[in-house]
Order: C-alpha cells, then structure tokens, then sequence
C-alpha cells in the first residue's frame, strides 16, 4: 500500500462529535500543529447550523496554540485532559465550559487502556518520518501516543518537514504490559534504551498523511532575575551540602525538574557550580538550559519525554547532531514518568509550587483554591517517589500582596509525606525528620518573606498546641482577606 497526501479539512472529516481524539507530543513538542485547526472550523461550522461539535481531547501535557488555543475558542472540548497551559483552554476550564480532568501524567496511557476513559476513536500525529509499512519517527515529543495509536481505528499523521529523518534513533518507545502480567520496566540508569527507535502502528489505519512545517510553540525564558537566581543558588548550596554530608552520593543522582523560568534559572545554577558533578537527568522535559549545560559539558545524559526547547536551540542540536545523539533519549510518559523507576534511579526531583503551608503541603495547580492554573503535571509522579523531593517558589507572589506560604493550602496536590524540602528565596526548610511542629517553625523561620513572617507566628500561637496545630476557622483568613481587599498584609486573626 502507499501512503496518501490529504488535506487538513480532509483529515477532519474522520473525527464526528463526541469523539476521543488522542493528540502526539508533550507541551508545544511534538504536538501535532495544523488537524486541530480544521477540527476547531468544522466544529465552528457545526455549531452555526444549529448541531452539536465538541471532541474528548487526550493529550501528553500542554500543547501549542494551534492545538489547546483553537479547540477552545471554537467551544469544541467536551473534556480535556491530562495537563494544559493555554490562557484560552484555561478560561474554558474555570468558567465550566471545557470540563477537565487533571491527571499524573505517567498513569493516563494505562488508564486509556484499561479503558476508564472510553474509546480513542482518532490518533493524531506529529512524525518526522513514515514509512508504507506504518513506521513513524516522532518529531520533538512522544506523550502517550504509542497507547493512544494502538487503540485508535483511525490514524492521521501530521508529516513535519521542519524535523530531519536522521533524528530516526532520538526515541526509546516502548509500552508497558498490563496487569496481572506487567514485568519490571528494565531501565537501571537513564541512558538505558529499552523499546523501538520507531512507532511502529497498523498501517491499514493510517486514513492520511497531512503536511506541517511549523516551529513547536515553545516561548523563550525570561533571563532569571535576583528571585530566580537566588532559588536556584540556593537549591545548588543544599544540594552540595548533602554530597559533603554523604546522603547524596559523590557520583550524584539523577535529576529531575520542573517546568518553567525558576525550573530553567535552577538547571543553571546547578551546571555552574563548580562543587557538582556534571550529572544525568531522567526527568520529563528537557529544557533550554539542559542543552547548554551538555554543551558545557555539565549534563552527561539527558532521559525525558519532549524537547521543550526554542527553535534556535532545537536548530543547534540538529546542526551538531553528531554531539547530541547519544546524549538524548525521548521516551513515552509512562516510562519518562515512570513511579517505579524514578524509585529505582534515585532522582533529585525539584518542582515549583504555587502555595505551601507551614506544614510541608504543596498546592501546584489552583490559585486561591479554586482556580485552575495548569495542572499536577509530574510532578506527583516525581515527587512521590524522589531520593530527595525539593519544591521552590518565590515567597511571596502579585507584588508581596500574596504570601506564597499560608497555614493551610488552598488545595492540596502534595503532602507533607512526600515533601523533604521547601525552598524560597528566603532560604531552605529541611523538613525531613520533623514533626509537623517542627516543620512549621522550620518554615516560618527559613522560608516565610519578613513581611508576613510575624503573621504566622501569630498563627501557630493562636491554634492549641495538638499535633498539627490548626485553627479551623482562620486557616484560610489570608486567602479571604486577599479576595476581599486585595492584600494578604491586612489579615487580622
Ligand atoms: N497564589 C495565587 N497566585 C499565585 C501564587 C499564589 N500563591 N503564586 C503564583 N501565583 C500566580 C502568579 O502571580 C502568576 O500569575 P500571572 O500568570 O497572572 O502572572 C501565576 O500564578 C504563575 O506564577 P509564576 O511564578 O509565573 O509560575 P511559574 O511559571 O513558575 O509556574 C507553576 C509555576 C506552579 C504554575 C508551574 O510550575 C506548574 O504548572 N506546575 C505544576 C506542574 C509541574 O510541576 N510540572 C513539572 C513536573 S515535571
């Protein structure tokens, strides 16, 4: 058989309303770029003659504009899931009018499979490569396409020319078996290659092959600032800390991070000073900062799920691809992800919180408790089951007028049992170890910023002293004073 050329508009027509659409890629990466946009006209279309249009979209994380931004502005996301960063998609999920579920991004291909979620009735995917017998190079992202693919009817690949074929080798995809007969997942360091270079799919479902030659979508970091740069210094002096201290071994561990700009400043931080290592990451996106720390020789391997990285960086990878072969593998997110073998390598794994408490909870997904910001992303797959869990935020956000630290989250996507250490510009707060008591004081005194640091030793005073100290009824008065004056400063006990 032999592959066909169709059109976006094309393409389109093989999704009907109330389909599950399973989209390629992780973040803007590999995320397919032109399907959506007809999808989102034909939903347009559909609506204007008086019919309903709206699509399951099943994702690896965030996409681009071209994906997220088009399907919402169109009123065509009838649920959404598992992660998102779109300001419009996002509007959509707080005003009620896109549903979504916010999931780990390592469990989704299972629970696809297992079939909680209904049919994956279309495949979308971004490929640098196809061949007539159904073998596909995938571009800069992988997500949860191999289980996505294999359980659609149909399949439109999105062939992007921007992406050269001799990438073919970048990916490791393999797919777990499902229990009661899952064996191990046998990666034992983050260089370890277990699976296909390619993805291999029944070529009978290939429907039709649409051109792409589009950028992914990934803005550039802003140059960190004094916050940012002193977190990361901060995490970098700690992490050295432990070496000397022998709980992190001389050789170091593998690293995870987060996304972001503190995420990128934090990387930054962490190649540069002198007393680390140069280490491996097995993490789930690989940023700007971890190509030029490799390029510095700082980052021996990178393991992870995207490229997240600006089309000049991409550029410079594929111009010196003969350095950066062997030192990158992108892998499907349930084995990027994977629990069990971020236990096993022993990460490092640092995230970014939106909220913490005085006891060591990590709010990362709502602002003020109830809106939806992105989503939990990773960083429960990591941080459960890290060596040693780190999150970061600034100590204070909105111009000081919210104190990043409260008694009480908000929402609550990580529990003091997984959190060892929280750190702000302030400082650094060792949780391990300590009672929720102890863990307060710890908090207040490293990391709360000067002007709300009084507050909540007020706090802890005012609640009786039990093992987790509370006062109920003024464990949210800082997020109601904000809500009302505007200011955190102004809350009274
Ligand atoms: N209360 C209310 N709003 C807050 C806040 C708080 N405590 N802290 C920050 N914000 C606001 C900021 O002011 C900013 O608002 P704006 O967009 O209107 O300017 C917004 O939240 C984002 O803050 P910012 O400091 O720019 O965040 P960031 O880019 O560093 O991202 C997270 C932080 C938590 C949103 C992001 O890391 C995330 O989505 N994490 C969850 C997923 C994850 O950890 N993935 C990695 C796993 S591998």
């Amino acid at each position: 058989m032999s592959l066909k050329f169709i059109t976006p508009e094309q393409a389109a027509e093989f999704i009907h309303h109330d389909d599950n659409v399973g989209f390629s890629g992780f973040t803007p990466a590999g995320s397919p770029k032109v399907v959506a946009g007809a999808i989102a006209a034909k939903a347009e279309a559909e609506h204007a003659a008086g019919r309903e249009f709206k699509i399951g979209v099943f994702t690896g994380a965030s996409t681009g504009d071209t994906l997220d931004g088009v399907l919402a502005r169109a009123n065509a996301v009838k649920i959404r899931t598992p992660y998102q960063s779109n300001k419009d998609l996002r509007n959509c999920i707080n005003d009620g009018s896109a549903p979504y579920f916010d999931a780990h991004l390592s469990q989704l291909a299972q629970e696809t499979r297992y079939g909680f979620f209904g049919k994956i009735n279309v495949a979308v995917i971004e490929a640098a490569d196809v061949t007539d017998n159904g073998e596909i190079v995938l571009t800069t992202g992988v997500g949860n396409i191999p289980t996505f693919a294999r359980l659609a009817d149909h399949i439109i690949i999105e062939l992007n020319t921007k992406h050269p074929k001799f990438i073919k080798g970048l990916h490791d995809i393999y797919e777990c078996d499902d229990p009661p007969f899952r064996r191990e997942i046998p990666i034992y360091k983050p260089s370890d290659r277990i699976g296909s270079p390619v993805l291999k799919v029944d070529p009978a479902k290939i429907v039709g092959i649409v051109e792409n030659n589009m950028n992914d979508q990934v803005a550039g970091f802003t140059a960190p600032d004094e916050v940012t740069q002193t977190i990361g210094d901060r995490v970098a002096h700690f992490l050295v800390g432990e070496m000397k201290a022998g709980r992190v071994p001389a050789s170091f561990l593998p690293i995870q991070s987060g996304v972001g700009n503190i995420a990128n400043a934090l990387l930054g931080a962490l190649g540069k000073n002198p007393d680390i290592p140069a280490f491996e990451m097995y993490t789930e996106v690989i940023q700007d900062a971890v190509i030029g720390l490799m390029k510095e020789g700082n980052v021996k391997f990178a393991s992870g799920c995207s490229l997240t990285i600006t089309p000049e960086v991409l550029g410079s990878i594929y111009d010196d691809w003969a350095f950066f072969k062997d030192k990158l593998v992108l892998r499907p997110q349930e084995i990027s992800n994977s629990p069990e073998v971020a236990r096993r390598l022993g990460l490092i794994t640092i995230n970014t919180a939106l909220e913490a408490d005085i006891f060591g909870n990590i709010n990362s997904t709502h602002v003020l408790g109830t809106k939806m910001m992105n989503g939990i992303g990773g960083s429960g797959d990591f941080t459960r089951n890290a060596y040693l869990s780190i999150f970061t935020c600034p100590s204070v956000a909105k111009g000081g007028k919210i104190s990043a630290i409260v008694p009480m989250v908000s929402h609550l996507d990580h529990s003091e049992h997984s959190v060892k250490i929280l750190v702000t510009e302030q400082g650094v707060a060792d949780l391990r170890g300590k009672s929720p008591i102890q863990r307060a004081q710890c908090i207040i005194e490293n990391c709360v910023h000067p002007d709300y640091k009084q507050l909540m030793w007020d706090y802890l005073k005012l609640s009786k002293t039990t093992h987790t100290p509370h006062t109920l009824a003024s464990a949210f008065k800082m997020h109601l004073e904000f809500a009302e004056s505007g200011d955190m400063h102004n809350t009274r006990w």
